[in-house]
């Protein structure tokens, strides 16, 4: 569904009330095992419904494109290069590696290498510097997905800033490389619309826009199960709601600002720092004390 914005942008949403695209409806054909693999990959993730709807269609499109250029109907590449809004740590970074392999095994991508980046890697010092920064950036990302995080920066300063010269020089590498490389620019919601306004050839150079939504308390508590896993931890039952408590007054208390999935880890992270410390008052520990988070080692993060 396309929905209009404040800012007046177009943003490509999931309406709750639209079906989400499920792989399950599809056939299981052999050809399709790059799909179910991704689909083991997304499983990781808590929540983001619709990326996994627009990862479900951009593997679709790749997928019928081929077909359609078997039977002889003459297609022109998509453009791809996409632009992500949302909160701190909502996924962004997160979706855009999973989307830079899932195109290097589709084909789409020759190398699949992932390049991140941010205003200081784009802006030079002196007049001509930006220029030759930007391009040599873009040379490093060709065959792969170029990721600008923070992209709004660029626009920091106005018209006389070098800021401005990486935008028009991007622009520039986008038609010169058209479907050598993805840009995938990344914002915060208001501020990425402001730097739209810099280059009249932007907007429409970005035909995927794509908002992350910040997660619920219960998202973020599935958030840190996964975290937790990974590092090998296992949350208290019986502590949960104490860790309940902490995420709702974080997110209190930071307001619009609200670090999501960056929040949890740090929060995850400094909880193992306590557990090592309280098991230090013991001379033996079990495995399962080893592994286990209580409730007393969750703190408020700030
Ligand atoms: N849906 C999710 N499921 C599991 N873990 C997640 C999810 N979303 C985010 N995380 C975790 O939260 C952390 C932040 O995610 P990520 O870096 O992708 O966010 P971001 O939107 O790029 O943040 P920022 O704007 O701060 O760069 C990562 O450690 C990631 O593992
Ligand atoms: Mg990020």
């Amino acid at each position: 569904m396309k929905q209009t914005s404040k800012e007046g942008r177009i943003h490509v949403v999931l309406n709750p009330k639209e079906k989400p695209v499920l792989a399950a409806d599809w056939p299981d054909q052999p050809e399709h095992s790059l799909l179910r693999s991704i689909e083991q990959e997304m499983e990781a993730l808590i929540g983001l419904s619709g990326l996994k709807t627009l990862i479900r269609e951009l593997y679709a499109s790749a997928y019928i494109s081929k077909k359609r250029t078997e039977a002889g109907i003459e297609t022109k590449g998509h453009m791809l290069h996409m632009l992500f809004t949302g909160n701190p740590g909502t996924g962004k970074t997160t979706a855009a590696r999973l989307i830079a392999s899932m195109f290097k095994r589709l084909g789409l991508l020759e190398k699949g290498q992932f390049i991140e980046a941010e205003r200081a890697d784009l802006v030079g010092e002196y007049i001509g510097h930006t220029a030759q920064k930007t391009r040599d950036l873009v040379k490093k990302a060709l065959g792969g997905v170029l990721f600008i995080d923070e992209a709004y920066s660029l626009a920091r300063g106005g018209e006389k800033d070098f800021g401005k010269e990486a935008i028009d020089t991007l622009v520039k590498q986008m038609e010169d490389h058209q479907n050598s490389f993805i840009l995938i620019l990344a914002g915060y919601p208001r501020e990425m619309a402001h730097f739209l306004s810099m280059n009249p050839g932007l907007q429409s150079r970005f035909p995927l826009i794509h908002h992350f939504p910040d997660y619920s308390v219960d998202e973020l508590l599935q958030i840190a199960d996964v975290i937790a896993a990974e590092k090998k931890y296992e949350i208290d039952h019986d502590s949960r709601h104490i860790l309940t408590a902490i995420i709702e007054q974080e997110k209190r208390l930071s307001g619009f600002r609200f670090a999501n999935g960056r929040n949890i880890r740090t929060l995850i992270e400094k909880a193992a720092r306590r557990q090592a410390v309280r098991l230090m008052a013991q001379s033996v520990h079990s495995k399962k004390e080893l592994k286990m988070l209580k409730g007393e080692d969750f703190q408020l993060s700030q």
